[in-house]
């Protein structure tokens, strides 16, 4: 009825030339126009075209909540204001040293004309050259002094002639292993329930994808389809009923849309971390990027163990060997996991037992940070709870000092539980948290989402930098929290080493325009030695390990094979050495969804240019122009590329070949990257 309606308005329009809407707001650079409106029955909606064509048909705005009437009809149009804002701030650390944050506003409110209520709702859209965000901003109400969200409404309707023949790549939302799934690649209307960022490709070229940003005391938003090519959000889901909690005025996170003309739009666009408000913590020169190893890939191979015992992984000799090894090659860190008590028995999804801050009798703490101190070197902490927060909120002030305190100024934590498994306390019943007070919360819940705050703002006090695995998934918090520095929340390396479910040759090249459209990844690449648990082949070539430093972006990078391994590796140990792992410029120079990548980063610290990235299971010769390159300067490139047999299939997955040539800009280079291959270049200004 409503599309009828907006047609026939949409033919008068178009056949008297009336102007647009007074609800439209334009990109700066004209193509996209999303209009905010009313339509008969009062429901708020927003539809969106780009260069004229519709692009996201009139989706659905409101609310459900479990003690309210909804907000999803009887509105009016009551206010409505613009801005527009063009400015150019610089990032601490990242995949670029400045960002532009050039956009167009317009914020709605709209008034329920209904007897019993006068409750009402800010819309605030912004609309870049590169996509589009929106938010909701409650206001105080004496209807409603709490918003018991029982549900959010909001759509992304796909328009049916845009979407025909598109395709997505997804990983399930809400089922159990988070978001360590291996990507779904459908067409658009074979989506079910999907995580965010989800991306999809539609026919004319065009690339979206589906997020938000500053996902701040709110659950996390999972897009369900609900019939064709039209989404609506599902939130994640709380213990407390009501999926999100809320007092007073409050907004919502931003829920974004990047579009762009092709894969290098979308991979560069800086959409979320500009929705994002500028950091809070001021002075952030404590948070430095750099590379790391760690007693890690021992455990996870499972030649050693987390826990104690005559296989533990975590002893003070090794630390000081790592610390050693790690001095000689200039890595920053060395990580060491199952340092703590509490790793015995079956912590998974429990995390009853951990202690925070007490060693197990083979392990120094004390004495291993003085070692790494002397050695310029630092050691990496490692919270890992099981899931149970409680246990570890209890102790998270002393555990944050002891880090701070011995100079140990990165942690990885780990939430290792099943989705819907995070041990927390109902907040309405009083210590002790045990029995009925104990309830379960999921990984990207927003009690999750409140604690993940609480550990960063913690952490900070500290000093200390935050790596989370089984995390919430990134909305661009990293430039409101500079500490927050990585995260896991995706299929790490670390399934490699599992047979039955290693990651193929796709993944790495799927996750680039996927899970790392949200921010930087722990993906723990430098598994030089290729092989995982009984030495199970890895699916990579030894150039796609080195290729994995440009493909995935994180300002902490590990080294993840053992030192043995990477000893044995020279010439590659030394591109890790040499390798940046934070840049002033990075571009995608080649690469289509799934199938390849190939960066060009600048090195934040030198003139230093870096080129390489990652291919899937599909042989393929590139010819890549160095375009990038500044005007008249001569660099000298090495190579690390595929050897001529190369191929992740077999043990020819070690074939490397190296090269050395001179490059200016302008030029160009051919390159064949193998079956699950990869390259790697370093130039040199001479
Ligand atoms: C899973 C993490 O991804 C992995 O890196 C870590 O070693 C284990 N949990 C133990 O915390
Ligand atoms: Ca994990």
């Amino acid at each position: 009825m409503r599309a009828a309606l907006k047609a026939a308005v949409g033919v008068l329009l178009a056949s008297s030339a009336v102007p647009a809407f007074a609800g439209d707001v334009t990109s700066p650079d004209g193509r996209t126009v999303v209009t905010l409106d009313v339509d008969g029955d009062g429901v708020a909606f927003y539809r969106v075209t780009r260069d004229g064509k519709p692009l996201i048909a009139d989706s659905d705005l409101g609310f459900l909540f479990t003690d309210a009437e909804p907000m999803r009809r009887n509105f009016t149009v009551e206010a409505e204001t613009r801005a527009t804002h063009d400015e150019n701030w610089e990032q601490p650390w990242g995949e670029r040293r400045f960002v532009r944050d050039h956009h167009n506003e317009l914020s709605v409110t709209f008034r329920e004309a209904r007897d019993t209520s006068t409750r009402a709702l800010t819309v605030r859209m912004r609309v870049f050259d590169d996509g589009i965000g929106f938010r909701y901003e409650f206001p105080e109400s004496a209807d409603m002094p709490v918003a018991n969200i029982a549900e959010e409404l909001t759509e992304f309707a796909i328009a049916p002639e845009a979407a025909a023949d598109g395709k997505a790549w997804w990983i399930p939302g809400g089922d159990f292993n988070r978001y360590e799934y291996l990507y779904n690649e459908t067409p658009i209307e074979e989506v079910g329930i999907a995580h965010t960022p989800i991306t999809m490709r539609l026919a004319d070229g065009t690339h979206l994808s589906f997020h938000e940003a500053a996902l701040v005391d709110y659950s996390g938003m999972w897009l369900r389809r609900m019939e064709g090519s039209r989404f609506r959000a599902m939130l994640a889901p709380s213990s407390r009923g009501a999926k999100v909690v809320r007092e007073g005025a409050f907004t919502t996170p931003w829920r974004t849309i990047r579009i762009s003309d092709g894969p290098a739009g979308l991979v560069e666009s800086d959409l979320e971390l500009n929705l994002n408000e500028p950091n809070t913590l001021g002075d952030v020169s404590w948070v430095e990027p750099g590379k790391y190893i760690g007693i890690w890939w021992g455990m996870i191979s499972n030649r050693w163990t987390w826990a104690s015992g005559e296989r533990h992984g975590a002893t003070t000799e090794r630390t000081k060997r790592y610390i050693d090894f790690a001095a000689e090659h200039g890595f920053r860190g060395v990580l060491v996991e199952g340092w703590n008590v509490g790793w015995d028995g079956n912590w998974f999804g429990n995390g009853r037992d951990y202690s925070f801050t007490e060693a197990y009798p083979d392990f120094d703490l004390k004495a291993v940070t003085d070692y790494a101190r002397k050695k310029g070197v630092r050691l990496i902490g490692h919270h890992e709870t099981g899931g149970n927060i409680k246990v570890y909120e209890d102790q998270l002030a002393a555990a944050m000092k002891l880090y701070g305190d011995l100079g140990v100024d990165w942690v990885k934590t780990g939430y290792v539980a099943d989705a819907g498994g995070i041990t927390s306390c109902n907040a309405d019943i009083a210590d002790p948290c045990v029995g009925d007070a104990e309830v379960f919360e999921w990984h990207d819940g927003q009690r999750q989402v409140q604690h993940h705050l609480r550990v960063l703002q913690e952490a900070a006090k500290n000093h200390v930098a935050v790596n989370a695995h089984e995390p919430v998934k990134d909305t661009g918090l990293r430039r409101t929290y500079p500490n927050w520095v990585a995260r896991e929340g995706a299929r790490g390396q670390e399934y490699n080493a599992w047979a039955p479910f290693a990651n193929g040759p796709d993944h790495e090249p799927t996750l680039v325009y996927t899970r790392l459209l949200s921010g930087p990844m722990d993906y723990t690449p430098g598994v030089l030695g290729l092989v995982g648990d009984q030495d199970y082949p890895i699916a990579s070539t030894l150039a796609k390990q080195l290729g994995l430093y440009l493909a995935i972006y994180s300002p902490i990078q590990m080294a993840a094979d053992f030192p043995e391994s990477l000893a044995a590796h020279p010439r590659e140990l030394a591109f890790i050495k040499a390798v940046p792992a934070d840049w002033s410029e990075s571009r995608l120079i080649a690469g289509a969804v799934g199938d390849y990548a190939i960066f060009a980063r600048k090195d934040r610290a030198s003139e230093d240019w870096y080129v390489g990235g990652v291919n899937d299971a599909t042989e393929r010769n590139l010819t890549l122009d160095f375009d990038f390159l500044e005007e008249g300067r001569t660099y000298t490139a090495k190579v690390w590329k595929d050897g001529p047999n190369a191929t992740y299939l077999t043990e020819r997955r070690h074939d490397i070949a190296y090269d050395t040539v001179t490059v200016r800009k302008g030029d160009s280079y051919a390159v064949r990257l193998a079956p699950g291959g990869g390259l790697a270049m370093q130039l040199v200004p001479r």
